[in-house]
């Protein structure tokens, strides 16, 4: 008899933003005139960077021709990529990150969901709250938790994530195995200096622990003082594998293409506590289960890095970060306390007591506008929303228009 993986009966009925885009597809079959402005996934609009275009079209071409014609390509990823990512991404900033480092893949979800996998079943995991419930759900699919209890999945060290410690999670009292970063963060915005995450890294190599940073939005940091990386941080080459991806950076999220990088120097360890090298358990990982970007969205990828390109990836990101600003600004003016939305695409609004999905409601009943209700992201979220700054910059305005109005 084929049996069911029992963990799954421990997870919510949906994934967050499939229950989401359910309620909003709801109220506009009942609401066929309202003009939904959708603030809730960070969803970009803007067309892919022309020099990204060019890119994709010259792969296209190559592709029709017998002579320039690619089967399957590298798993994990051509070299042209690699070497540009580890010159542009990594080493421009100091940090020692090498090509062969590199892992390209279809984005930093599938990457940060599916390298739980190389680790046992009993360790310790420290994830912060509120959080991006990918890192939480793939745990609880895999066994590595109990049941969901009060908010919260038994056998989970939760770090809180709250205004009074600045949206930051604080070192656990007691050693973990695993830990979970993201910086710039979802959903928060926060940002952590180098002098905070050289506590996470010190604290890794002292507890033997491995992290796992999820720079997702690094693109949005303007502030020069950030890291936009931990491989800036010492010791970092160590204990951190880092999850990239181009679908906010470049407008990838329907093209598909991220990358992570595992460091050679990165140790987990056996039953017998021997130390295995992590770089060789992701490769035969990822060569096993995964061939591989495609051609033409490699090509697209790698225009990133062109003087062109660059010039083009900046201005689609501050086109973004301006409309942040609008919803700061309004959020400002309508008396709320924020976080985020200067180095991050995502602002993290106190609801002033309103519970995250009455709040959420409200918005979309009342506004025709769709938020991120905190709940979502865990049990600190509860009486927060997040507000996406991905979407236009007159859908934004209006939206602000409404809350306005609204509130
Ligand atoms: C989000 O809205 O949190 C992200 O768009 C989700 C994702 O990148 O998968």
């Amino acid at each position: 008899m084929i049996r069911t993986n029992e963990n799954y009966s421990k997870l919510k009925a949906s994934y967050l933003f499939s229950d989401i885009a359910k309620r909003v597809d709801e109220y506009q079959k009942n609401n066929p005139e309202a003009n939904i402005i959708r603030l809730g996934i960070g969803d970009v609009t803007k067309a892919l960077p022309k020099e990204c275009i060019k890119g994709f079209h010259a792969g296209v071409d190559e592709m029709a021709d017998d002579a320039t014609f690619r089967g399957y390509g590298p798993e994990q990823g051509y070299d042209f990529l690699r070497q540009k990512i580890a010159q542009h991404d990594f080493q421009s900033r100091g940090a020692n990150i090498h090509a062969d480092e590199i892992f390209v893949s279809d984005g930093a979800k599938c990457d940060t969901g599916n390298f739980q996998e190389l680790f046992a079943n009993d360790i310790k995991i420290a994830i912060p709250d509120p959080v991006y419930p990918v890192y939480l759900d793939t745990n609880v699919m895999a066994g590595r938790t109990g049941t969901f209890e009060n908010g919260r999945y038994q056998g989970l060290i939760y770090m809180d994530c709250l205004k009074e410690n600045h949206f930051l999670p604080k070192l656990p009292d007691e050693p973990v195995d695993l830990i979970y970063l993201c910086f710039p963060n979802n959903p928060t915005g926060a940002t952590a200096t180098k002098e905070e995450l050289a506590l996470w890294v010190d604290y890794a190599k002292e507890n033997r622990a491995l992290i796992l940073f999820d720079a997702a939005y690094e693109a949005y940091i303007r502030d020069d003082e950030l890291p936009r990386t931990i491989y800036e941080i010492k010791g970092a080459r160590q204990v951190a594998v880092e999850f990239r991806s181009y679908s906010k950076t470049a407008g990838f999220t329907g093209t598909r293409c991220g990358y992570t990088v595992v460091p050679k120097e990165c140790m987990i360890y056996d039953a017998n506590g021997d130390a295995v090298f992590l770089h060789s358990m992701w490769t035969r990982r990822h060569t096993t289960k995964f061939n591989g970007v495609s051609y033409p969205v490699q090509k697209a990828a790698e225009a990133i890095y062109s003087d062109q390109g660059k010039v083009q990836v900046k201005a689609l990101v501050d086109y973004y970060l301006k409309n942040a600003d609008i919803v700061r600004q309004t959020v400002t003016e309508l008396g709320f306390d924020y976080v985020g939305g200067k180095n991050s695409p995502y602002i993290w609004v106190d609801g002033k007591g309103r519970d995250s999905w009455e709040f959420f409601d409200l918005l979309l009943k009342k506004a025709s506008v769709v938020c991120t209700p905190g709940a979502g992201f865990g049990k600190c979220g509860q009486n927060y929303i997040r507000i996406s700054a991905f979407n236009s910059h007159e859908n934004v305005q209006l939206a602000m228009k409404r809350l306005k109005e609204t509130l």
